[in-house]
């Protein structure tokens, strides 16, 4: 695709810009159309109630809207769109296809990859979950000592623990009858061991979360977690009533001390960081019960019906991706999100921050708060986006939003500059930045010890 500064509809929408961008007034814009509320925002009735999308304080016109819709079809965000939903391999650098749409698909229509259907697979997942969190809720399922389980501990990292973190603080009023819930995703001991100091290990269930079990973290916080345990239980036997595995890599799973029938599979065709409508969810389900865990897919499902079907102009996701453009490729800015002022979602920011950060290369400001671009406040009745906003911009910038190369590079690395802490030789063998940082905190452990 050629480079967006060279597509003649975004060279019109800077031609705009230049032409009037000085004059975008939003007091002003308010003055002259008294209907501007109405004119730029949209009202979603879904099947659970209704979703309310104000972008009517931001720095746009009749115009920018149309020349931005314009742009995404000559993007052809439209039949991306279709790729995506259809199974096609968009993950191209890769070579998978990109399906969250498959984990929420209520409908149940086939969804092929390399011709075969995925959803009898995620239906049996989907029951299998559904039975284990039954069990758990009702206390039939007990642990070693035979009592039954108050607390389930999340171990992860990224997407396999920020998002259900997100939600089950969102869904708090719905956790009724359901174990607490803990997350866990350090790698500074510390995070673990004041989570384990408060739980006991008779009545703990670990879920290990990860789809390449093969994290540092998540590895290193999980044999932490196993130790503990079996410092009090003594009979590794014991480990199958408290251990589950959530991952795509049976062999790594086993490898680990954790029955293959206490695994809820995931496939390659779900990118990590927006995991948590796969088996990744199971701390939500447990928290809250299935059926509000199945109440929470049909709402992502109806969103993903509202992406595929509505027409561009009252599209949700695409115009709330599309003032992202118009803001950072046209203003040179970024903007801060307004984002519910609801305390239950007082996790959606850095959630919302890692997916597009990963997807997109976005990165966080010193604030911390910021989740780029974006609009006015969007109120809705229940979590309804779906991250669909990040995939249309990488659409229209060319990126694979959904590469993993990028993120897994830094594992490698990670991996490599471990063994270099130990030992005092200097290192020389990174950038002169990394070198430096290394050799700094050897020079400072070793001082300690002497
Ligand atoms: O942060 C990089 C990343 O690969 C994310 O994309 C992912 O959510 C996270 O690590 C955890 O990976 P895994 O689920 O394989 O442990």
């Amino acid at each position: 695709m050629a480079a967006l500064t060279r597509d003649p509809q975004f060279q019109k929408l800077q031609q705009w810009y230049r032409e009037h961008g000085s004059e975008l007034n939003l007091r002003r814009l308010f003055d002259a159309d008294k209907e501007r509320f109405n004119h730029f925002s949209l009202t979603l009735n879904t099947n659970h109630g209704h979703i309310l999308v104000d972008y009517s304080k931001n720095l746009v016109t009749e115009d920018v809207m149309r020349l931005l819709v314009d742009l995404a079809k000559s993007r052809g965000v439209e039949a991306a769109r279709e790729r995506m939903f259809n199974g096609e391999k968009i993950n191209y650098t890769e070579g998978r296809a990109v399906l969250h749409v498959a984990l929420r698909n209520r409908s149940n229509t086939p969804i092929l990859v390399d011709g075969k259907d995925v959803m009898p697979e995620v239906n049996k997942v989907l029951d299998k979950m559904k039975s284990f969190c039954q069990r758990v809720r009702s206390g039939d399922w007990k642990g070693y000592t035979g009592k039954t389980i108050t607390d389930v501990i999340n171990i992860g990292i990224g997407g396999s623990d920020l998002g259900p973190l997100m939600v089950t603080e969102a869904l708090k009023p719905y956790s009724s009858g359901g174990p607490r819930v803990w997350y866990v995703s350090n790698i500074d001991g510390t995070h673990i061991a004041k989570t384990l100091a408060q739980l006991n290990p008779e009545s703990s269930l670990f879920i290990i979360a990860s789809k390449t079990f093969t994290t540092q973290e998540t590895i290193t916080n999980a044999e932490t977690a196993k130790e503990w345990f079996l410092q009090v239980a003594k009979d590794p036997s014991a480990v199958a009533k408290h251990f589950v595995a959530l991952s795509t890599n049976t062999a790594k799973v086993k490898e680990f001390g954790i029955d293959p029938q206490n695994m809820f599979e995931f496939w390659d065709w779900v990118g990590g960081r927006y995991s948590l409508w796969s088996a990744i969810g199971l701390s939500i389900a447990l928290h809250v019960g299935f059926d509000n865990f199945e109440q929470l897919l049909s709402g992502a499902h109806w969103m993903d019906q509202h992406f595929r079907t509505t027409p561009l102009e009252k599209n949700a996701p695409i115009l709330l991706a599309l003032l992202g453009i118009w803001y950072i490729n046209c203003f040179g800015c970024e903007t801060h999100a307004m984002l519910p002022y609801d305390q239950y979602l007082h996790r959606f920011a850095a959630y919302f921050q890692q997916g597009d950060m990963e997807s997109n290369g976005k990165y966080i400001t010193k604030s911390g708060t910021r989740v780029d671009h974006q609009t006015g406040p969007i109120v809705w009745g229940e979590p309804g986006t779906n991250g669909q906003h990040i995939f249309v911009q990488g659409i229209i910038w060319d990126i694979n939003s959904f590469d993993q190369w990028g993120v897994e590079l830094g594992k490698q690395l990670a991996k490599k500059i471990e063994p270099e802490l130990d030992g005092s030789a200097q290192v020389t063998s990174h950038d002169a930045s990394t070198n430096g940082l290394i050799n700094f905190i050897k020079q400072q452990r070793e001082a300690k010890v002497q």
